[in-house]
């Protein structure tokens, strides 16, 4: 009798901290500084801050996003870049979004390339709303940053469900270096093009897509990643991918009925560096 009691004691205790576990991983937003210390980084952009979203998928911190786009005002960046999937309508309302759009656009600027699931959603119209809201929608299309005089390239990188003649991704990274700035700092939803791009000569790509492979247990990168690839890599974090800078955000959210565990929201915040910081 003692025993079973024991049992079922040690059953509840585990169940309670699987619950518990399993809201901080769906609901609690972990904030990751990265510093990026790159040599040749213009001057101008030392100290330079990227606050990095991806896989949103339509999920609420507080009314319209508040408890988020506080956490993002806190740490005054100088731009936003939403990697993809920022909407998806399969279980939430796309208003909310837009919503959620325009109070991000009131904080910096903010620069979004579309993930998988903006194609899915029809991403004319999307486009549409974000481009309304003050977001800049880059389609493999470049722009400028300037900063303290000096300039990087900005390439968003798009999603490969778009039109079937869509230029290819060296073609979108040959345009943009024919752009004076020397620098490239590249958004592309998917964290599996980090060798090509690196290969091509970005200095920086910041993705998504992973969602951090779902669950993560020690001594792994995740255990599952889209297309339900087993032991999925670069899912998380800062890594070096042949001298390229790969930040991959684990996302916020989720679609359909998958749920995270050990693997809370991600909110990389990217502060960029000429030199180590003393
Ligand atoms: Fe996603």
């Amino acid at each position: 009798m003692r025993k079973k009691r024991v049992v079922l004691g040690i059953v509840g205790v585990c169940t309670v901290l699987l619950l518990a576990e399993l809201y901080r991983s769906n609901r609690i937003i972990e904030l990751e500084k990265i510093t990026i210390v790159r040599e040749n980084l213009p001057e101008g952009f030392d100290g330079f801050k990227i606050a990095h979203i991806s896989d949103l998928h339509g999920t609420l911190f507080g009314e319209d996003n508040e408890e988020l786009a506080e956490m993002i005002r806190a740490e005054k960046p100088d731009i936003i870049a939403i990697t993809g999937d920022f909407v998806d309508t399969t279980s939430r309302d796309v208003d909310m979004v837009y919503a959620t759009a325009r109070k991000l656009a009131d904080i910096a600027p903010c620069y979004f390339v579309p993930g998988n699931h903006e194609y899915k959603e029809g991403l004319a119209q999307v486009a549409a709303e974000l481009e309304r809201a003050g977001v800049t929608v880059l389609q493999n299309e470049a722009v400028e940053l300037e900063r303290n005089g000096d300039k990087i390239t900005l390439l968003g990188v798009d999603d490969p469900n778009g039109r079937a003649d869509m230029i290819t991704m060296d073609e979108a990274v040959r345009l943009a270096k024919q752009r004076e700035p020397d620098f490239l700092l590249m958004l592309n939803h998917r964290y599996s093009r980090a060798e090509e791009a690196s290969a091509l000569g970005t200095d920086i790509m910041l993705a998504g897509h992973a969602h951090g492979g779902l669950v993560r247990l020690p001594f792994t990168d995740g255990l599952v990643g889209p297309s339900m690839k087993l032991l999925p890599q670069h899912t998380s974090g800062h890594y070096d991918i042949d001298g390229m800078d790969l930040v991959t955000s684990r996302g916020l959210g989720n679609t359909g009925w998958t749920r995270r565990l050990f693997n809370p929201p991600h909110l990389p915040i990217i502060e960029l560096r000429t030199k180590q910081p003393s």
